[in-house]
């Protein structure tokens, strides 16, 4: 511990934050779990799904985007809060069109695998089937907008050499779509492409022509589950 250091709890544990640390961060730091999905290390919080929500003193608040405060005692992995995060899981499941086992994200995806976690069987809300279309039309992406969660993660984090945003949302409320620049992303190299499929936490986007390259089985959530290697104090 250093003099500048900040003390709160998670769930009653002792934890020690650096200042600035939003609580996702310090929860991490100290081998707390707490989930994400918007949020990707790197890029600016945006505090958008609310899968990391935790409550301090009664009130509700996005983990990935609330500064640690000393004393603050955090509530996380409790009852209420984790089946709050279940049902944001099966919202996401019913809004958009997941069909795992044909999906090439499959053990590499983080809804799929929060979804492991929190057992969703048969989600609580109806199937909306909403009808979305694929763009294939740039040579190395497919996007597909049936799988999208709009976490907003390829908006803030694909920029072309020049900076300009390579995805973007368009229309509002239940309208709400992403969008490429076909353009832009024509002049992104084969790694910029890989990269923008790592940054999605679904398989909205796909890197063309290597599908299944890593065999189903022995992807990253089916050697671990996602959480644990936070747990171990080991990565995410
Ligand atoms: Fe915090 Fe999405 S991860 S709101």
């Amino acid at each position: 511990m250093t003099e500048t250091d900040i003390r709160f709890t998670i769930d009653g544990q002792a934890c020690l934050a650096k200042p600035g640390q939003t609580i996702y961060e310090a929860a991490k730091a100290n081998g707390v779990y707490i989930p994400v999905l918007c949020h990707f290390d790197g890029l600016k919080p945006v505090g958008s799904c609310r899968i990391c929500t935790v409550r301090v003193a009664g009130r509700y608040m996005a983990a990935c985007t609330q500064p640690v405060t000393e004393g603050m005692a955090v509530e996380n992995a409790v009852p209420d809060l984790e089946d709050m995060r279940k049902a944001l899981i099966e919202m996401l499941f019913v809004e958009g069109n997941h069909f795992c086992p044909s999906c090439e994200k499959s053990g590499n995806c983080e809804l799929q695998a929060l979804a492991y976690r929190y057992q969703v069987m048969v989600p609580r809300f109806p199937y909306l089937w909403p009808v979305r279309t694929v763009d294939a039309g740039t040579p190395l992406i497919m996007l597909d907008r049936n799988r999208c969660i709009q976490c907003l993660r390829c908006v803030r984090g694909v920029r072309a050499k020049d900076g300009r945003k390579v995805f973007a949302m368009v229309e509002r409320g239940a309208h709400l779509t992403v969008e490429v620049d076909r353009k832009l992303a024509a002049r992104l190299s084969e790694e910029e492409a890989r990269e923008a499929m790592d940054l999605c936490p679904v398989g909205a986007i796909l890197r063309k022509e290597t599908g299944f390259a890593v065999p189903i089985g022995k992807r990253k959530y089916d050697h671990a589950p996602i959480g644990s290697a936070v747990e171990k104090g080991t990565g995410r």
